[in-house]
Order: structure tokens, then C-alpha cells, then sequence
């Protein structure tokens, strides 16, 4: 199987809200989200992700009920594990679900969600997602632990938090990759799909070819950054090529 991108585009919403947060639905009201997830699509995408947090800060429910009904590319929503966001979710009907903490002052998800801390309510938002015909999966800091939670939640995935690679010195790189090469090789052998995400860039996402199983890899920041330069079907072409050299041996 080749490694798979989903392309987050929560950050065209945010420049869009940046200047028309009090209508955003508005006909001059841009960047679109849905133009961009078009964009993405033709870049050879091979889903989009998007999160709707609940301050609504960049992606709004309309940009999401739009998108999932115009463009053909499989969903990933990513949300909070809040009742009002699972019966948005079961509304709104994406392939995948992928749930992640969320709390108001932080600048973007920080860290991944404590499976094993918050076991009950997470069993439960996988439950109802997953009898709802929507993959789940478990945004989680590569940590044994939290694998072996995910693995008893019933959800069929893990995203493991790159965000802690990415920040890394250079000196303490090794250390995170090898964090994520156990998690990953934790979470195949319970039967889970291993993905990854946050702060992957054009630069560091080679280094992640020490992690094995990766099936999936969910960037959105440094694509969007690059599409400054290129625009966003040529940043998306440019990443997905990068991806074809993640080794058949790591598969
Ligand atoms: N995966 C998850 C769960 C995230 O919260 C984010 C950030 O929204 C990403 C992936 C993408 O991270 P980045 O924008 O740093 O590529």
C-alpha cells in the first residue's frame, strides 16, 4: 500500500476568518475551504482533513457539510470529545473520525488525546461513531500506554503526535523517532492503523521513514505555507511525491 495524504486545510479557514469572521458564509468571504479542498483533490490528495473546533475559530459546520457534500475525496473529521461535536460527526457522516483534546488557549491540538486517563468517554465517542459507520481514529503522543488504551477502545487507528519530532533539537530527534517506531510497531501488532501528524514538513518528513507501518499521513501547515509560493495543488503534488520514497520495507 502506499502511504497515504490527507491534506488538512483548516488553515485556509483561518485566513478567511481572520477578515470575515462575522460572515463567512459571505459571497466575498475568502480563501474558500471548499476551492481548497478542490486544489487538494487535483494535487492527488487522498483525503481531506478537517477540524471543527468548538470556539469555531477557522473550519464553521457549513464549510464542513459543504465540503462533504461537493468533493469526492474521503473525510477525516477531526473533533473534540464533546456531545455536541458527536452529533455534528453523525450529521455530518465522514469515512473517518479522528478524536483529539482540545482546549480554548492552545494555538493548535498540543498534545494528543489521554486515552487511558479519560478511557470511559473515549469508549464510548468510539462506540457511537464506529456503530455509525464511521472509522475512528485516536489522536495519541507515541506512548506504549496510550497504544494499549487506543487497542482496548475499539477504534481501528491511531494518529501518532508528531509534534514532538517536528519541535525536536536537533540532538533529541533520535530519541522522538525512536518514541514513534516503538508506538507504531505497539499499535500494528494490536491491530491498528498506524497514522501520523502535526508539524510534518517538505524537510523533516524524511526522517520519518525510520518509523515503520505508517499508513497515513495527515499535514496541513507547511503545505498551506508552500502554497504561498506554488499554490496548493503544485505544494500537495510536491508532498505526495516525497511520499512515494517511504520504504516498501517500512510498509
Ligand atoms: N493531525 C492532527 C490531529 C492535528 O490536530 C493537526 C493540526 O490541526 C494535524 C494533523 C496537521 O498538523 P500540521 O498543520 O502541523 O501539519
Amino acid at each position: 500500500m502506499p502511504l497515504l495524504l490527507g491534506v488538512n486545510i483548516d488553515h485556509i479557514a483561518t485566513l478567511r476568518q481572520a477578515r470575515y469572521a462575522r460572515c463567512p458564509q459571505a459571497p466575498n468571504a475568502e480563501p474558500s475551504p471548499l476551492v481548497a479542498a478542490l486544489d487538494a483533490l487535483a494535487g492527488g490528495a487522498d483525503s481531506l482533513t478537517i477540524h471543527v473546533r468548538g470556539d469555531r475559530r477557522h473550519m464553521q459546520d457549513a464549510d464542513a457539510l459543504r465540503i462533504r457534500a461537493e468533493v469526492p475525496l474521503p473525510l477525516n473529521f477531526e473533533m473534540g470529545v464533546t456531545a455536541e461535536m458527536l452529533a455534528f460527526a453523525l450529521l455530518l457522516q465522514p469515512e473517518f473520525a479522528c478524536l483529539v483534546p482540545e482546549t480554548r488557549e492552545e494555538i493548535t491540538t498540543e498534545g494528543g488525546l489521554d486515552v487511558a486517563g479519560n478511557f470511559a468517554l473515549t469508549h464510548n465517542a468510539v462506540t457511537q461513531l464506529q456503530d455509525a459507520g464511521i472509522r475512528v481514529s485516536l489522536f495519541i503522543d507515541p506512548d506504549l500506554p496510550q497504544v494499549e488504551a487506543a487497542a482496548r477502545s475499539g477504534a481501528r487507528m491511531v494518529e501518532l503526535h508528531t509534534g514532538a519530532f517536528a519541535n525536536a533539537a536537533d540532538e533529541d530527534r533520535e530519541l522522538e523517532i525512536t518514541r514513534l517506531a516503538a508506538a507504531a510497531r505497539a499499535a500494528h501488532a494490536a491491530g491498528l492503523q498506524v497514522n501520523a501528524g502535526h508539524g510534518i514538513n517538505y524537510s523533516n518528513i524524511t526522517q520519518l521513514w525510520a518509523v515503520p507501518y505508517l499508513a497515513e499521513l495527515n499535514i496541513g501547515h507547511s503545505i498551506v505555507a508552500r502554497a504561498l509560493r506554488c499554490g496548493l495543488t503544485q505544494a500537495v503534488r510536491d508532498m505526495r511525491q516525497l511520499m512515494a520514497t517511504y520504504p516498501t520495507a517500512a510498509r
